[in-house]
């Protein structure tokens, strides 16, 4: 029974999450919003997506009855019991998971309610796609050797078949009239998420199936049809296009095209979650995880003692924070590419910052680095500095925010906010101007050390691929968020005065030397065990290790806020510059009309004061 009712569970929670997925995506990003605020249609089928949360609910505790009967070897009125099903979700991972599903689930259910804006509606699609990738880091992909691909590769599989079947279900959903008004749109979107859909699954594949062999089993079976499935929707997918460029008969033959869409991504995503539930095969001659501490705790088999040559030339790819880098340069270069088709420049300075900045995090993650960040705390710390010094100041230089201002559509019709006008709203809205706050900025960059390195924290998050990834974005955002308030050239909130900025920068370079010689002098080990348990054959001083990693981090920390200082001198001196020239050609241009200008006003305005005369009430 639980053979059969365990991919059974899975498949139905896939096409309940990825239905609710499907409409949030239509009311979201598909059909039209008023300002912001949600159209009639929206209000309409926006219950369609509480219906299949509750759904996704019912399949979520059907699949932990199912989970705890197969652990226990009992039958399900027996696992079904309170106290061994709290215990199941609050001390195994894949019940925490679970439970992490349920709390979201009814999470989402009370955004979609009380939803009246897309915002909240945003807000609802990110849940639902983040508890229908999180458990993804618990599935089997987690114990294959270079799980950093395998569970990367499978994050952004899932995430793009969702937007993709999601938007086929949306479309499906809504009334004709708003499915021909949103089409073009949808067709737009549907084709990145089916390149992305298509990389990742070979990618996912290739990570499980990198063997001849493996094809010969039933796992390689329903990847070979997995295969064909997709072809077949690439081939439904052009006639779609070809169908909205030449507009041929429009509402039906779309519809039509649009079932059999639906019909054959459901099979795929049945047979993805058949998959998802069986155990793919080994190939022969690789080192079990239980057999290898390094391949069990890191993915990675323990390499050789780091030279200069291993440290540039290892790679072992991290799969998800690869395809992040992957996503935001192909929309970067698209970017870019739209403004030169439009006949609009944009400084190539900022492609390079860019470029420079997607490598450095790619060598911090992927690279050498990363590799041996895994092993040993002095490369875990280089990386760090990398991570959040180095890479998010190339990032804030090549001003992401002023690109997506510049290239995102408009609203699609007079009433429409369009997606350019959300990010201006969010950009104005009252949780940037928090966050912008310099204060917040620095507390997250700098405090966020103590509350890593000097806690338990830091040995707990090392010990999980979800935990070293939230490190790693972590590390990216706060560097990124701390060098956007305080050099950034794009849009901010908030107007921060040179001076408040250099205070910070002072702030930020004397936390950041107190917290490296707190580190320089500790006489423990911080990683609560982690690099120990690795039994690593070079550099075996761990303390010595740790302490070049705290040197590492000061002297790798300093040069950066440094650097942000002399920029945020040199910006300051041009806008004085700019200011004193504006006033001169005000002057000059009030003498040419004999006028006074604002100084001539401003003395004869004192000497009034100095006279006793009342002051202006301006
Ligand atoms: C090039 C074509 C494709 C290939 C090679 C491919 C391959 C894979 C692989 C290897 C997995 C991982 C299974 C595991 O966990 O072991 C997977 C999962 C999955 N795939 Fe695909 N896939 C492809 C296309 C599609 C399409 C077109 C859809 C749906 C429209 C789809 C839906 C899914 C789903 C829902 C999962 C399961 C996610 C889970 O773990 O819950 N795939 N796929």
């Amino acid at each position: 029974m639980v053979d059969i009712l365990l991919p059974l569970v899975q498949d139905l929670y896939l096409m309940a999450i990825l239905t609710a997925v499907g409409v949030l995506y239509a009311v979201g990003f598909l059909l039209f919003e008023e300002q912001g605020r949600l159209s009639k249609e929206s209000e309409r089928i926006k219950n369609l997506a509480v219906l299949a949360t509750v759904i996704w609910l019912v399949t979520t505790v059907g699949g932990v009855v199912v989970e705890v009967a197969n652990l226990l070897g009992a039958g399900f009125l027996e696992a079904f019991n309170w106290s061994t099903l709290t215990s199941f979700l609050t001390t195994t991972s894949i019940g925490r998971d679970d439970l992490f599903q349920m709390i979201m689930g009814l999470g989402v259910i009370v955004l979609i309610v009380r939803a009246q804006k897309v915002g909240a509606i945003y807000f609802a699609l990110a849940a639902t796609m983040l508890a229908l990738v999180i458990p993804l880091f618990q599935s089997h992909a987690a114990s294959a050797g270079n799980h950093g691909l395998a569970i990367g590769a499978l994050i952004f599989h899932v995430a793009a078949v969702s937007l993709w079947i999601g938007g086929v279900i949306g479309l499906v959903l809504i009334s004709p009239r708003a499915r021909e008004r949103s089409i073009a749109r949808f067709s737009a979107l549907a084709l990145w998420a089916a390149i992305i859909v298509g990389l990742s699954g070979v990618l996912s594949a290739w990570a499980r199936l990198n063997f001849w062999s493996g094809w010969h089993s039933r796992y390689g079976l329903l990847v070979a049809i997995k295969i064909l499935l997709f072809s077949i929707l690439v081939v439904i997918g052009a006639k779609h296009r070809r169908t909205i460029a030449l507009k041929l008969e429009g509402g039906r033959q779309i519809y039509r095209l649009l079932l059999n869409e639906s019909l054959v991504m459901l099979v795929a995503v049945a047979i993805g979650g058949w998959l998802s539930t069986s155990i793919p095969p080994t190939s022969p001659g690789a080192i079990a995880a239980d057999r290898d501490p390094a391949i069990a705790l890191t993915g990675i088999a323990m390499p050789v003692s780091p030279s200069v040559g291993r440290i540039l030339w290892s790679y072992s790819p991290d799969g998800t924070i690869l395809g992040l880098l992957l996503l935001i340069t192909a929309l970067y270069i698209y970017g870019v590419v739209l403004l030169r088709r439009r006949g609009d420049s944009w400084p190539v300075g900022r492609t390079i910052a860019f470029a420079i900045s997607v490598s450095l995090v790619d060598f911090a993650t992927s690279g050498g680095v990363g590799v041996y960040a895994h092993f040993a705390f002095s490369y875990h710390m280089l990386g760090h500095m990398i991570l959040g010094m180095i890479a998010p100041i190339g990032f804030v230089l090549s001003a992401p925010i002023t690109l997506a201002l510049r290239t995102l559509p408009q609203g699609r019709s007079p009433e429409e906010r369009g997606v350019r006008g959300t990010l201006i709203a969010i950009i104005h809205s009252r949780y940037s101007v928090i966050i912008t706050n310099p204060i917040v900025a620095l507390a997250l960059f700098d405090g966020s050390l103590f509350a890593l390195y000097m806690t338990p924290l830091f040995g707990k998050l090392m010990r999980s691929h979800s935990g070293h990834l939230l490190m790693d974005i972590h590390f990216l955002l706060a560097g990124y968020l701390f060098f956007y308030v305080i050099v950034g050239i794009d849009p901010n909130p908030r107007k921060i005065p040179h001076i408040v900025r250099i205070i910070v920068l002072f702030a930020a370079m004397s936390i950041h030397a107190f917290f490296s010689i707190a580190l320089l002098s500790t006489s423990s080990l911080l990683d609560g065990g982690y690099y120990g348990s690795l039994h690593r054959l070079w550099n075996i001083n761990l303390l010595s290790d740790q302490h070049t990693g705290a040197a590492l981090g000061w002297m790798m920390g300093e040069i950066p806020i440094l650097l942000a200082l002399v920029a945020t001198f040199i910006q300051w001196m041009r806008v004085d510059s700019r200011e004193a020239k504006r006033i001169d050609r005000a002057a000059d241009r009030a003498a040419a009309m004999g006028e006074e200008d604002d100084l001539a006003r401003y003395n004869k305005y004192l000497a009034g004061l100095a006279r006793g005369e009342q002051p202006r009430s301006e």
